[in-house]
């Protein structure tokens, strides 16, 4: 069991007046101008820092943003995020961005007790970054009680769920752009889903793993045979049946499975759209994690879009993985639509492939907490 919130409480004999170290995972996007482009993230965390200010305590936070090397660097200064935040959670304290000190990657013990000097408590409720043995995610705990924020809390529970008791059928969609980075995760769904359809510039491995050609489409050539052991053993793997390509003069075609060698192929095609819609309508649960192409092109959008759409108005439990997907949804406004849209685009996908992460193993053994050095 995660220690909650509640039981934080209990173990420092209440809150009032307490400082509790709050690390949160405010990594939100840029624009060009160094202003925040979506300050979804920032808003994920307001339920804890208000239940833990309404109990009276102080909050310190902190966070990474980017990936600094180790030192200072402007660009990467969480100004902006404090400004947010002052306005969301008004006397709230940020720390600057943790990966401006090398200890933070390298779990540096020293940078540890200096981010919880003078805290009582942690609480981490960055899930996004719980997948990285980071001294911020995994050093406090050694140190201090500490709890799983909120947002950590919901998105544990959600996505291991998955794992252990989805409503069936339960359908994966997956899309994106490398089949290496998601080869992992599809072998663990493949043991509770009851089908996964794959699209996005990854189903051209796939594809080519099948003997079709596929033109001038990503393809990842050291993929193939993992690709073609898969599909040969019988998994139930759905592939797409046509493509929207972009051929040669900024035309835009549509095909089936074989391309020809000078067309792109940079999206699901409308057959297969629908396709899949039908199986996002007859699910209990449907995971979607990485767009079906290129959908920050409106030229490719249709089939991102159409899934999204099927998602929205299912009946099915529905879990959106972070990264592109998320920001696919929230893009088309269908973000509310969603049983769950995780904040963590690595730390999901790798929560669903091995069932915990780091963040989440150190509070479960974290000093103070009554279930010390159990698991579960
Ligand atoms: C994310 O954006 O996925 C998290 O904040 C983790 O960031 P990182 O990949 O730089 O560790």
């Amino acid at each position: 069991m995660l220690p909650t919130l509640e039981t934080l409480g209990e173990t420092l004999g209440g809150l009032d007046g307490r400082r509790i170290l709050l690390r949160a995972d405010f990594n939100v996007p840029l624009d060009a101008d160094g202003h925040i482009a979506d300050d979804f993230r920032i808003k994920a965390a307001l339920p804890t820092i208000r239940w833990l200010t309404g109990q009276g305590a102080a909050v310190v936070a902190c966070s990474h943003l980017g990936r600094p090397d180790g030192s200072p660097d402007p660009r990467y200064s969480l100004t902006p995020v404090r400004a947010r935040l002052g306005e969301l959670a008004p006397g709230v304290e940020l720390l600057e961005n943790l990966r401006f000190d090398p200890g933070e990657t390298g779990d540096d013990d020293d940078f540890v007790q200096r981010l919880v000097e003078g805290c009582h408590g942690y609480v981490n409720d960055a899930f996004g970054a719980s997948h990285r043995a980071h001294a911020s995610i995994v050093g406090p705990p050694r140190h201090v009680p500490s709890a799983a924020g909120r947002l950590l809390a919901k998105e544990a529970e959600v996505l291991l769920g998955l794992r252990a008791k989805p409503k069936r059928p339960f359908l994966a969609v997956l899309g994106g752009a490398k089949v290496s980075d998601k080869l992992g995760v599809i072998d663990a769904l493949l043991e509770t889903a009851d089908e996964v359809v794959i699209g996005g510039g990854m189903c051209f491995t796939f594809l080519a793993a099948l003997g079709h050609s596929v033109g001038d489409s990503l393809l990842q050539p050291d993929q193939i045979e993992a690709c073609g052991r898969l599909l040969g053993s019988g998994a139930p793997i759905r592939l797409p049946s046509d493509i929207t390509a972009l051929a040669p003069g900024e035309r835009v075609v549509q095909a089936g499975v074989d391309l020809h060698p000078e067309w792109k192929g940079l999206d699901i095609g409308p057959g297969t759209a629908a396709e899949f819609s039908d199986l996002i309508a007859e699910a209990g649960t449907v995971l979607w994690n990485g767009p079906m192409g290129l959908f920050e092109d409106p030229r490719f959008a249709a089939g991102t879009k159409v899934v999204a759409q099927a998602l929205a108005e299912s009946r099915a439990f529905t879990v959106v993985g972070g990264g592109d997907s998320a920001a696919a949804v929230r893009q088309f406004g269908l973000d509310r639509e969603m049983d769950h849209v995780s904040t963590g685009g690595g730390a999901s996908l790798e929560l669903i492939e091995q069932g915990d992460l780091p963040g989440l193993r150190a509070l479960r053994e974290s000093v103070g907490t009554p279930e010390e050095g159990h698991d579960g």
